[in-house]
């Protein structure tokens, strides 16, 4: 038995924002965006469009393309950071705008790797035989969670869904197999310092731009490649694989030049990758979902398929998932 990708669909906002109209914002320019991230464009949720928006339309052009009704979905795992309120967990707008009467439904926090450790949950729950299908959404409204002050931070993300039907099948398609890791001392390198408990809502900490992303990009980024690598190389040896047998790697889409680094050190062609952070910017835990979304579009992904998925983000978090298409 095995957890089966049997429908995918993604959304994003309709309006665009360039490089070149971050020009206009921020003390920035196209130039230095494309070269140091490969980032052209991002997409950004309209006044009133929320991630339980974004999220309810991937997960429906899922559904459809899964030929599913939403009332034969038994649970429904979100992965995002950016939800619709603090609590409860945007799953539980989902499931109402959805109307997934018998599901039950909650969040995944973990950041940029927040899809991976969804569909790991949700596979483990079907697995388990506690339900015959599950929707994994990963869904973020990053712009709203930006300091659009902080040019080492407002360029590099964009919002975004992207969402996966999988049902407990026979057969041998399906996740072979998820390695999830956390290593919480380094919080502060990427977190929303505000306003959690530690620094409840104020007027100061708004002053101090307390409810907006703060990164250390380049200590992110030496972190990012060495564990997405490592945690590539562990996953597959697991199940017997080399790199060369990997016919499609989807890595989180963070930065190209991360990607790239990865994929070098993992010795993978360009063939075998997916790359589409251009287009969409870091979408957080919706770059992955979408990026299957994309793949599977474009025929890039054929039955028998061997994907390797792999994210990190804040916490920090990462995995790598191997999926037999
Ligand atoms: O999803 C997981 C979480 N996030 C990531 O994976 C992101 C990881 N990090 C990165 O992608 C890269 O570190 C960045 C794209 C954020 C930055 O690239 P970098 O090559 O590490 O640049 P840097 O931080 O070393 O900054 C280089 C310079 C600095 O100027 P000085 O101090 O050398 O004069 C920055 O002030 O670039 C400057 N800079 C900018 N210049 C123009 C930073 N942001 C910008 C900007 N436009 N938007």
């Amino acid at each position: 038995m095995k957890s089966r990708i049997i429908g995918t669909g993604s959304y994003t906002p309709e309006k665009v924002l360039t490089n070149y109209d971050l020009e206009k914002i921020v003390d920035t320019n196209h130039d230095w965006i494309v070269t140091r991230t490969g980032i052209e464009e991002r997409h950004i949720a309209a006044e009133g469009e929320f991630t339980s928006d974004l999220a309810a339309i991937a997960a429906k052009r899922a559904l459809d393309a899964a030929g599913l009704s939403a009332e034969e979905i038994d649970l429904i795992v979100v992965g995002t950071i950016t939800g619709d309120y603090p609590w409860p967990a945007t799953a539980c707008v989902v499931q109402a705008k959805l109307g997934a009467k018998n599901a039950y439904a909650y969040d995944v926090s973990a950041a940029c790797s927040g899809f991976l450790f969804a569909l790991a949950n949700a596979d483990d729950y079907l697995i388990a035989g506690r339900g015959k299908k599950a929707l994994v959404i990963g869904a973020e409204t990053f712009s709203r969670s930006l300091d659009w002050t902080d040019r080492n931070t407002c360029v590099l993300f964009g919002d975004g869904a992207g969402a996966v039907v999988l049902e407990a099948q026979d057969g041998d398609a399906g996740v072979l197999a998820s390695h999830l890791h956390t290593d919480g001392n380094h919080i502060e390198l990427l977190y929303q310092p505000g306003f959690g408990a530690v620094y409840p809502a104020s007027a100061e900490g708004l002053e101090k731009r307390l409810p907006y992303l703060k990164m250390q990009g380049n200590e992110v980024y030496k972190f990012a490649v060495r564990m997405m690598t490592e945690v590539s190389k562990a996953v597959l040896k697991e199940q017997g694989f080399r790199c060369a047998d990997v016919d499609l790697f989807i890595p989180h889409q963070a930065n190209i030049r991360i990607l790239e680094a990865t994929a070098k050190r993992l010795k993978l062609t360009d063939d075998q990758c997916f790359i589409n952070v251009q287009k969409y910017g870091n979408t957080s835990a919706a770059t992955i979902p979408i990026a299957i979304d994309e793949a599977q579009r474009e025929g890039r992904l054929k039955e028998g398929n061997l994907l390797l998925l792999a994210a990190f983000g804040g916490g920090f978090t990462w995995g790598g998932t191997l999926v037999r298409w």
